[in-house]
């Protein structure tokens, strides 16, 4: 099955969005907010990630895509970075078990090579043990950048293919980290800032933007339920005109 072309087709109007990446931002001001340490924002986004992860899966969206750590995130004090990885660790620790009994696939996608080998070996054997899952594929995006992403895509393709001078865009798209999963239906970031922070730059090229002030820790089962709600009203187009859609087949 062709995962790269969902930017072609035009869903059906007011359907679940079958893949919903979120950049989770806003805890530090969360814990700012209420005079604690911007690390119990993380702690409390973490008990988020599970929230969202379960409603997504109870509501049958196919793919959801976790922004955790960007590859700029690096440039933060060390203390809150060091708090970031452990609060990964254990959440893998603690999670993957859950995640596996309810046929949750887990992936983790980004340059991986710069964190420390015990997380590393977690990732992968939790990756391992949920690769078979089918309900559910969450995905979550560590030490990832959307630029990072397509140069490393166009290096494998290059390697693959020697002395080739032409590609097509679903060439490079069959080499990006996330080539498993079509492009996200809906992208929704919270906290307020209304940019892309170098999250799925190729992958993002006919998502459905949708932005709240809501910080991450207060993203709840309805919250979600509201950025869902606002996919379901837009007219996705591709292009297209209007008129088009009314007898896609036609159209296309
Ligand atoms: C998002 O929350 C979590 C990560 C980037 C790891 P922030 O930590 O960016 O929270 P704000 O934006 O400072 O409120
Ligand atoms: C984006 O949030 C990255 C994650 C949520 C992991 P940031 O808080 O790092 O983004 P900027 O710095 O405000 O653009
Ligand atoms: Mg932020």
């Amino acid at each position: 099955m062709k995962h790269t072309s969902s930017t072609q087709d035009v869903p059906a109007a007011a359907m679940m969005p079958r893949h919903i990446a979120i950049i989770m931002d806003g805890n530090g001001r969360w814990a700012t907010r209420r005079f604690l340490p911007r690390v119990a924002g993380h702690a409390k986004g973490v008990e988020m990630v599970r929230s969202v992860v379960e409603a997504c899966a109870l509501r049958g969206v196919e793919y959801l895509t976790l922004f955790a750590f960007s590859s700029e995130n690096w440039r933060r004090p060390a203390d809150e970075v060091s708090v970031l990885m452990r609060l990964f660790m254990t959440a893998l620790e603690r999670e993957v078990t859950k995640m596996h009994a309810n046929s949750i696939r887990l992936k983790v996608v980004g340059d991986l090579s710069r964190f420390d080998s015990k997380l590393q070996e977690m990732i992968a054997n939790a990756e391992r043990r949920t690769a078979h899952n089918t309900r559910l594929t969450v995905t979550i995006c560590a030490n990832y950048g959307g630029r990072w992403d397509i140069v490393q895509a166009v290096e494998k393709l290059v390697a693959a293919s020697p002395g080739v001078g032409k590609f097509t865009e679903d060439q490079l798209a069959l080499h990006l980290s996330m080539a498993y999963a079509p492009e996200p239906d809906l992208f929704i970031r919270t906290g307020g800032e209304e940019r892309i922070s170098n999250f799925l730059l190729w992958q993002l090229a006919y998502t459905e933007m949708y932005f709240t002030d809501t910080y991450w820790p207060d993203f709840d089962d309805a919250a979600l339920d509201a950025a869902i709600g606002s996919y379901q009203q837009r007219e996705r187009r591709f292009g297209r005109t209007s008129e088009q859609l009314i007898e896609p087949k036609k159209a296309s």
